[in-house]
């Protein structure tokens, strides 16, 4: 039989995938990815030894151990590991009871993912502005739009604050502000494994919190999620709806309906032989930043993305801002000029109350200020920031942004 493995991969930080190559499109031009995989080295034999088990299914001794290596990674008592990060989150919103027209309020400034599940299920988002000391969600807009609407008896379901870039929300100040009104808090942390707030990783101080394991996150399982929480109630809970909600018995009972959100034990070995290295990834990336914050020093206009005394970002994307007077040159230019060296950068962002989906949802709160996320739409670009990125690629990537300033 043909030897599946090792193949030879296009460049080490792209590996390609194994038996469906032929039916995949034609590879891109593009040689340095944004976020690609970083595989460990242990991720062969933790695979080899899980199908030698034969515990494949999604469940299992494969699956308990990455949860308890999530715990232990996060600080959470309590983990289910699923099949996404966007299936935790939709397990989050049932397992917090969310009903039809109930409002989910969250930052405009995150990834659909965040607020999908929510409005499958019929409730009504409603995006909140950042703030430009963290790039994510405003605590004192919160503070003021909760306030209102809890004088007006229409509270929300749930606030979602999300980690941005590997920067995370301001969880301790929303948490209080959101217990005062009796509200529940659910951090998307899908890109937060590694980021610390107040010492704390991201997510805790939260009642729930939802992580990815995706392909381009700073730990990937290859695909998968969890979701993680202090309150043992709500993870049994999310544990049961995971697993089609059987009632215990010797047929199927169902008391509710539930999903088939498990993580595969195959998926579920591949991230716990990553985990062990998620501090060195954290470190890898930083060092990343800096690279790109020394590389560029002295050129106008160009600004990153801050990171707030109370807070240490994992730097999962680099992400910097372009003024194109100072600059000489907008953010599009510098994405087309990296683009046409096949190397992929990605705006910021698009806000949420700016996408068709959402239309006329508006910004809450903060009326007649401008909005600091569709600012940082406007002239914020993420740069390849892959933890075996190269420092001669590195160094090719500065070299075109340098490229793109006329002075
Ligand atoms: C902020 C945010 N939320 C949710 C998700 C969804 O995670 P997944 O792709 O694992 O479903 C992502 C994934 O990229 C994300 O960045």
């Amino acid at each position: 039989m043909a030897r599946l493995w090792p193949v030879p991969l296009p460049n080490a930080a792209q590996p390609a995938p194994i038996s469906l190559r032929h039916s995949l499109p034609q590879p891109t031009p593009t040689n340095i990815w944004l976020s690609p995989p970083h595989l460990a080295g242990g991720e062969m034999a933790a695979l080899q030894a899980t199908l030698e088990s034969g515990w494949v299914a999604p469940a299992g001794p494969v699956p308990a151990a990455f949860e308890t290596a999530i715990a232990e990674a996060t600080g959470f008592p309590h983990v289910v590991a699923v099949a996404s990060g966007t299936a935790a989150l939709h397990l989050a919103y049932r397992c917090l009871d969310l009903q039809p027209g109930d409002e989910v309020w969250t930052t405009t400034l995150t990834f659909v993912a965040s607020i999908a599940p929510a409005v499958q299920m019929g409730a009504r988002p409603r995006f909140l502005d950042v703030s430009p000391e963290s790039w994510t969600l405003d605590p004192n807009l919160l503070a003021e739009a909760l306030a209102k609407a809890g004088r007006a008896g229409k509270l929300p379901r749930a606030v979602v604050p999300v980690d941005l870039y590997g920067q995370c929300a301001e969880l301790d100040t929303i948490r209080a502000i959101c217990d005062r009104w009796g509200v529940a808090v659910l951090s998307d942390s899908a890109g937060g494994m590694g980021a610390l707030h107040h010492g704390r990783h991201a997510g805790r101080g939260a009642q729930l919190a939802a992580f990815s394991f995706n392909g381009n996150k700073i730990i990937t399982a290859g695909g998968g999620g969890a979701l993680a929480s202090e309150d043992a109630g709500l993870i049994a809970r999310a544990r049961h709806l995971a697993t089609q909600a059987k009632e215990p018995g010797p047929h199927y009972q169902h008391e509710t309906t539930g999903f088939s959100y498990g993580l595969s034990s195959v998926l579920a070995a591949v991230g716990l032989a990553q985990l062990p290295a998620l501090e060195s990834r954290v470190q890898a990336r930083r060092a990343l930043f800096e690279g790109y914050r020394r590389g560029l020093a002295g050129l106008p206009g160009l600004r990153f993305m801050p990171e707030p005394a109370w807070a240490r970002s994992s730097r999962w994307l680099t992400a910097l801002l372009v003024n194109p007077a100072e600059f000489g040159a907008d953010r599009e230019t510098i994405r087309h000029a990296l683009a046409q060296a096949g190397i992929e950068s990605r705006p910021v962002w698009k806000p949420l109350h700016l996408q068709p989906v959402f239309r006329g949802a508006g910004l809450l709160g903060g009326k007649g200020r401008s909005s600091v996320a569709a600012d940082l739409f406007e002239h914020g670009l993420c740069l390849p920031s892959g933890s075996a990125l190269s420092a001669s690629d590195q160094a090719r990537i500065i070299g075109i942004i340098r490229h793109c300033h006329p002075g």
